[in-house]
């Protein structure tokens, strides 16, 4: 029995499903057209029934049928796995009405109890205190009624009853996560005495709530969550996303608050691409949520060592996903609340001269230190150099360890020897780059490409390419690693098809054999094999080419730099270099 996705891919024709949205051309087996997902002239987006996968060399995006529906529509895993089941006849047992009722009915809970607890703010009577606690905290009523923020009366069962009269179960309050279930069974109101925060998702559906103890002396800690339910899992949730997603894309990029009070804060005083991560470490799931809106994030966490700490993780996670990342420095107080509460200029100030996140790093790791002790000038460099080596550029690289020499006193040749035997972590997808360094890499990527589909089609190639290409004159990182690995594939084994090396390969270089044996239209149907050889030497050519003439410019950039520091050594090293690759050049 196949599973319903299999079965669904299997009855689903994917070129007939795409072409209810796209115009598609056959190409061979395959099928072409001007990619959906961005704008283009010539057509990059590609389509093969066969394999069942659709890719766009244009943009990147590809995958399979429920991909397409999920980019297309605009809609999630599930909803594309429906639309999809509906449309190809397949039964979703698991998916029946009643566990999709299940899952409507706790954000009806949830809805239903933010309104009730929004009411007890408003005008019960216990909640004076609460009201007066907000106004200190300088929160203005529509932003009260906005955020929806609430008061969980001081009782074991004031929402257990209020939810019965709705026709809510106990079973339903516990698994929306707004119970506990007691020592006899017997449940009680998970959240009391408290100000309500309702975490909505990014649709703005109230999915769980964060409660925040009103006096310092009141019994448990400061906040209590909700617990992971089938609605809210708080990993994958940023909180105001649903409110600022917007302004994120308006103003391309993200502020990136600790707390909920510092989103509401932010927001309020009209900072309004603000999202929080209410308190948890940053995760992968956010990041990708976020870069659905932007490519650019602050990060403005806690002015204390635990947020520094925060910091330097989240630009690492971060950056390591291919965001461009700055810091926000809290320059009075311990969070961007308290800074707008002080001075709602001095926050945009701070956003102002949010810290490039290299400065930044410097600055938080040397904080601690003293450097004028041996081993804390080891712990400095042990710590800034990885960050170093993992720079894209060999401008910024130099600079960086320049800056790091001068800190520390220490011989710059010495850190750079250190600097080569430290392992890079992978690095970011879209590091920072300005506009021609990009441009010449994606045109050495295209060639890589070329060149691979080429060999995957032509194996028997590959022997004399490896004799002229070097993996590093492939810049564009996953070419570099499948073009390596058909290189000791080919050493191990000897020259078979397509389907037995496609089972040999890394799992991880799969899906980008599979998009790349795309590319290979009808051009190479009947090929000569003078006509194949011709192409690939070209092709390597187009490639070390491409790639002498960026190290051309490195050296050169570098040139200036050494100039500019007056360093004759490091001038007449640098020329000597640029003339032996200038020779290659020609
Ligand atoms: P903070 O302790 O920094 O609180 O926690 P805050 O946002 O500044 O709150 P105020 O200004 O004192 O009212 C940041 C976030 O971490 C989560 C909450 O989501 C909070 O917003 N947190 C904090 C918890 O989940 N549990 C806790 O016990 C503390
Ligand atoms: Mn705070």
């Amino acid at each position: 029995m196949l599973n319903p996705t299999e079965e669904i891919k299997q009855r689903l024709d994917l070129a007939e499903l795409i072409g209810e949205y796209v115009r598609l051309r056959q190409v061979g087996t395959n099928f072409k057209a001007c990619c959906p997902f961005h704008n283009e002239k010539t057509p990059s987006f590609v389509v093969s029934p066969d394999k069942g996968i659709w890719h766009c060399f244009g943009c990147g995006k590809g995958g399979d049928h429920f991909s397409f529906i999920q980019n297309i529509e605009g809609v999630e895993f599930p909803e594309a796995l429906r639309i999809l089941a509906g449309r190809a006849g397949v039964k979703l047992e698991y998916h029946n009405p009643e566990q999709h009722n299940q899952k409507t009915r706790l954000l009806d809970l949830n809805k239903a109890v933010m309104e009730h607890w929004h009411q007890l703010l408003l005008t019960d009577q216990a909640a004076a205190g609460v009201r007066e606690y907000l106004s200190k905290r300088q929160l203005k009523p529509e932003i009260i009624e906005q955020f929806g923020l609430g008061y969980a009366a001081d009782s074991w069962d004031e929402a257990i009853r209020y939810l019965q009269s709705k026709g809510f179960t106990l079973k339903e309050m516990d698994s929306a996560g707004v119970t506990v279930a007691g020592e006899r069974g017997k449940p009680y109101d998970r959240f009391r005495h408290r100000l309500m925060f309702p975490i909505r998702d990014v649709h703005g559906s109230v999915v769980g709530f964060t409660a925040r103890k009103l006096r310092e002396e009141d019994h448990g800690g400061k906040y209590v969550n909700s617990p992971g339910t089938d609605i809210y899992n708080k990993s994958q949730i940023l909180y105001n996303l649903d409110l600022a997603k917007l302004e994120i894309k308006r103003l391309d990029y993200a502020i990136l608050v600790e707390g909920n009070m510092d989103a509401i804060a932010c927001y309020q005083t009209g900072t309004k691409n603000t999202v929080a991560i209410s308190g948890t470490a940053l995760t992968e799931e956010q990041i990708k949520l976020l870069k659905r809106y932007t490519n650019n994030i602050m990060i403005a966490f806690d002015a204390d060592p635990a947020g520094t700490q925060a910091n330097l993780k989240g630009i690492d996670l971060a950056w390591r996903n291919g965001l461009n990342v700055k810091v926000i420095s809290i320059t009075s107080g311990k969070d961007p609340d308290d800074l707008i509460k002080e001075d709602p200029a001095k926050w945009r100030q701070a956003i102002k001269e949010a810290y490039n996140f290299m400065d930044y790093a410097f600055k938080a790791i040397l904080a601690g230190l003293d450097l004028s002790r041996v081993d804390h000038k080891k712990t400095a460099a042990k710590k800034v150099l990885p960050l170093i080596k993992n720079l894209g550029d060999e401008v910024e690289k130099s600079h960086y360890l320049r800056k790091l020499s001068e800190i520390l006193g220490v011989d710059e040749g010495a850190l750079s020897k250190s600097l080569a035997g430290i392992k890079t972590v992978p690095g970011p997808k879209d590091k920072p780059l300005d506009a021609f360094q990009q441009a010449a890499i994606d045109q050495n990527r295209l060639v890589a490409e070329h060149l691979l589909s080429l060999l995957i089609k032509f194996p028997e190639q590959l022997d004399q390419v490896t004799h002229h290409l070097e993996p590093e004159m492939i810049h564009y990182g996953p070419a570099q690693k499948l073009y390596t690995e058909l290189i000791i594939y080919y050493n191990k084994s000897h020259h078979s098809g397509e389907p037995d090396l496609l089972k040999n390969l890394e799992p991880s270089n799969r899906d980008y054999f599979n998009q790349l044996t795309l590319l290979i239209g009808e051009e190479f149907n009947n090929p000569t094999p003078a006509s194949i050889n011709r192409e690939i030497l070209q092709t390597v050519g187009r490639l070390t080419e491409n790639h002498w003439r960026k190290k051309t410019q490195d050296l050169n950039r570098l040139l200036v730099l050494a100039q500019k520091s007056g360093n004759t050594v490091e001038m007449d090293v640098l020329s000597q270099q640029l003339n032996e690759v200038l020779k290659k050049l020609r």
